[in-house]
């Protein structure tokens, strides 16, 4: 089995790392060698560094592409373009691709999907979502016999890095995220990371598999962590509560929602327990019940784990000739449920001046809006002013937007001060 590996950056230099090492037990498990007879990267140093053959490194995609001999291409060179291009031209060239590019498969799945179907080529993508944790086939095939439920992930570590550090030590978020860019936890650019498109983009992946529908990152409802406080997260604490960057995908009436945002999980739920850099996918089937994956999200050698995983379960199909198993699996066409239209838990926190009458006239407003409080908290302070924590029982999203926008004009509010939705409590249970 010849393969060739696009890119020898943080990932690609594990997958040959990875290969490398294993060597005699990933040939008898492939059930044939697996071969690295070419590398395209731009800077031939880093493959170099590696020990790989100098006739193995090309800056020419052709000499892959155009080579009958290679089977596989391992796309690790990130971004959209010329990643696609080179994908689909090496499908169209009967090739099998692994890849590990969430942002290429959340905005082309379907073209990759089609070609790959067409052309009678596997498509493998394991590592695109929650890095070493294998959940993209067991979704595909272990759990195939469920009817998926909701799918929740905590899938970016440089966030449940961050919110895990400021519910330790009490610390704010921008002086935790300069820590984790010096430590090499955050990148310097982490704005997809924040601001939540990255989860987004695995969300996406996995709901168009859990739900059999193609969901692209369009779809889907996005909110960061930026707007987060040391002081929501002492309130979440408080109440029982811990805060986390969540993905969440659910199935209603057959309709699919889909969304990232910062919520309130109750302590006692499995993904509380998930902090630091660590990934973790809970997944609820009809059959199964609820299952948790757990593991790093990202990183040279987690994320080798499983592209390899891929290119060995397609040299074994090589072997068997029998490719193109599992191919797409969105055969359904799912309308995507708007998030207004969605019924949550919320946290309120609100600055509200202190005096008699106040609280009544706040209650008021949701109430006249259809949204039932379930306790509050008050906390003064000598200025005339208090705090109110409030949280609201199942309240349809809608309900709440509008009830917000009134209290916002109202002259006993100073600012309604954060927003932040509960998740993971089954209905029933609140
Ligand atoms: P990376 O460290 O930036 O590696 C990419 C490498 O490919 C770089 O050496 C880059 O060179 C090279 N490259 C880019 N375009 C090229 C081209 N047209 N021709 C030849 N070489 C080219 O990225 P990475 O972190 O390994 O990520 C690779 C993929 O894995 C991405 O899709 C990413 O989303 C995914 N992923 C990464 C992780 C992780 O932990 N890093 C986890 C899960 C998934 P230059 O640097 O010179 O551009
Ligand atoms: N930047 C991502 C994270 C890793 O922080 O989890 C790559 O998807």
């Amino acid at each position: 089995m010849n393969i060739a590996v696009l890119g020898c950056g943080t990932v690609g230099a594990g997958v040959i790392k990875l290969l490398m090492q294993n060597r005699e037990a990933i040939s008898k498990r492939a059930g044939e060698e697996i071969n690295v007879k070419k590398v395209l990267e731009k800077d031939k140093d880093k493959c170099r560094r590696l020990g790989l053959p100098e006739e193995s490194i090309c800056t020419n995609y052709a000499e892959i592409v155009d080579d009958p001999d290679i089977d596989i291409v391992v796309e690790l060179i990130g971004g959209i373009d010329p990643a696609f291009t080179f994908i689909l031209e090496a499908m169209q060239k009967g090739k099998h691709v692994v890849t590990a590019n969430k942002d290429l498969i959340a905005l082309k799945g379907r073209q990759i999907f089609d070609t790959a179907e067409k052309m009678q080529v596997d498509f493998a993508f394991e590592a695109s979502v929650g890095g070493g944790i294998p959940i993209i086939l067991p979704m595909k095939q272990s759990l195939a016999g469920n009817q998926v439920q909701e799918v929740i992930g905590i899938l970016n570590g440089t966030t449940n890095y961050i919110l895990s550090k400021m519910s330790q030590e009490g610390r704010d978020f921008d002086e935790v995220l300069r820590e984790a860019q010096e430590l090499g936890y955050a990148e310097a650019d982490p704005s997809s990371d924040v601001g939540g498109l990255d989860a987004a983009r695995k969300i996406a992946i996995l709901a168009s598999i859990a739900f059999n529908s193609r969901v692209t990152l369009d779809d889907v409802y996005v909110e960061g962590i930026t707007s987060i406080t040391a002081r929501d997260i002492q309130y979440a604490k408080e109440l029982g509560y811990v805060v986390k960057l969540l993905a969440i995908a659910s199935e209603e009436e057959g309709k699919i929602q889909s969304r990232v945002h910062p919520a309130f999980i109750p302590l006692t739920h499995p993904l509380a327990a998930v902090n630091d850099v660590f990934n973790a996918v809970f997944v609820r089937g009809d059959a199964v019940g609820e299952i948790m994956l757990f593991g790093r999200g990202a990183g040279e050698m987690p994320t080798a784990s499983a592209v390899v995983g891929d290119i060995i379960d397609i040299s074994r199909n090589k072997v068997h000739d029998c490719h193109a198993r599992i191919g797409c699996t969105c055969y359904e066409e799912k309308e995507i449920l708007p998030i207004h239209e969605l019924s949550s838990q919320f946290y309120i926190r609100m600055t509200v001046k202190d005096r008699p009458g106040v609280l009544a006239s706040i209650a008021g407003v949701f109430g006249n809006n259809d949204v039932s409080i379930e306790s509050v908290i008050q906390k003064s302070s000598d200025e005339g002013k208090a705090e109110l924590i409030l949280i609201t029982h199942l309240t349809k999203e809608e309900n709440l937007r509008d009830s917000l926008m009134i209290l916002r004009d109202m002259k006993i509010v100073g600012a309604i001060d954060n927003v932040i939705r509960l998740a993971g409590i089954r209905k029933g249970d609140s």
